[in-house]
């Protein structure tokens, strides 16, 4: 049986709360990203790393991509649906080139709420709507019109069901 480790850094719940469904479903311990250390993750076949997407970066993705793990997953959270594309170029900005090709990446679907968001977060969110609306449409980013389409609203995707991919493939592994 493998040894697993599911290292989360999560916000508002969401990415912890997937951590916890796949650590569930593979027998494997989970750690906040705060409190691992890069040189302990060698000691595990697996590690799974989740991270909610900020302004199209895996939050606290430092932890895993410093370290050497004998095989690295990957999951994001975020609102939007992201395509293989958006994962690759993510995955570019947070991985050496060396490092990518050896890493497998899935992507959930998380949520928000903006009456639960800390201050900072929202003003970048209206930083992002104001931005939006002096853009023409055709330069619109996805995430540009998902945030005016929901802007103050509650948007919830979290979905139990899609970590089975996931999960599936650690256990082919
Ligand atoms: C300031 C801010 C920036 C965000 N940027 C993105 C983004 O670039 N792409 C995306 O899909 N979701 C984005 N989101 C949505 C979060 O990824 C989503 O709320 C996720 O569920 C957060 O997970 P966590 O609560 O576990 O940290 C953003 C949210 C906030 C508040």
């Amino acid at each position: 049986m493998s040894k697993i480790a599911v290292i989360y850094k999560s916000k508002y719940g969401s990415t912890k709360q997937y951590a916890e469904w796949i650590a569930e479903e593979l027998e494997a311990q989970t750690f906040e990203s705060a409190k691992v250390k890069s040189a302990d993750l060698a000691a595990y076949d697996v590690v799974i790393y989740g991270g909610g997407l900020y302004a199209g970066t895996i939050n606290g993705v430092k932890t895993v991509a410093e370290a050497n793990c004998n095989k690295l997953v990957v999951f994001t959270v975020g609102l939007e649906h992201v395509t293989a594309v958006d994962c690759a170029d993510i995955m570019a900005k947070a991985f050496a080139p060396e490092l990518l090709p050896t890493i497998t990446a899935f992507h959930l679907r998380g949520r928000m709420d903006y009456k639960k968001m800390g201050l900072i977060h929202k003003g970048m969110m209206a930083v992002v709507k104001y931005e939006a609306e002096k853009k023409p449409a055709d330069k619109h980013t996805r995430f540009d019109d998902f945030v005016l389409e929901t802007y103050g609203k509650e948007v919830d995707f979290v979905d139990r069901a899609t970590i089975m991919p996931l999960v599936e493939f650690v256990r082919s592994l």
